[in-house]
């Protein structure tokens, strides 16, 4: 089934929010298959956003994520990358829509919680740099049958 990579963000760990993101996820039926909680490195910080290099955000953006322990996650499920993306909302707070963990959850743009992999092909490339295959896990949450048709 798909995965996707997920990350809540210095400012999420810090504000005690790492339990609210991950029960958003839980609630809407998708399935933790791993988790682990670091300190990111330059080197991993500028990796993990190497598409942002040379934008004028870019260096305060690997500041930030720096700037405190993260807690990296793959997430399972139908159609998972999108929908986590929704569930986040837009990358501006102040423009997300309300319901959205952004909207609900943060104020500014550089202080927005969350981070989740925007394509399959990000999400591949996430997931493999922050964790290694023998790190995730496969298994069915009971009820899935209550879940997907
Ligand atoms: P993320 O990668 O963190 O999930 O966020 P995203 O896809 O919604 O947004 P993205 O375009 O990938 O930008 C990554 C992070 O950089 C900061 N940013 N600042 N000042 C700006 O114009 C600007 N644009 C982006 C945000 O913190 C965003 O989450
Ligand atoms: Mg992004």
């Amino acid at each position: 089934m798909e995965q996707t990579f997920v990350m809540v963000k210095p400012d999420g760990v810090q504000r005690g929010l790492v339990g609210e993101v991950v029960s958003r996820l839980e609630k809407r039926g998708y399935r933790l298959v791993g988790i682990k909680m670091l300190q990111l490195t330059r080197e991993m910080a500028e990796a993990h956003y190497a598409e942002h290099r040379g934008k004028s955000f870019y260096n305060g953006l690997v500041d930030f994520i720096c700037a405190g322990p993260v807690v990296a996650m793959v997430w399972e499920g139908k159609g998972v990358i999108a929908g986590v993306r929704q569930l986040m909302g837009a990358t501006d707070p102040a423009q997300a829509a309300a319901g959205t963990i952004r909207a609900d959850l943060a104020v500014e743009m550089g202080r927005n919680v969350v981070h989740g992999a925007d394509s399959p092909a990000s999400a591949r490339r996430e997931i493999a740099l922050y964790f290694r295959p023998e790190e995730l896990v496969s298994y069915r949450r009971a009820g899935e049958e209550w879940l997907y048709e």
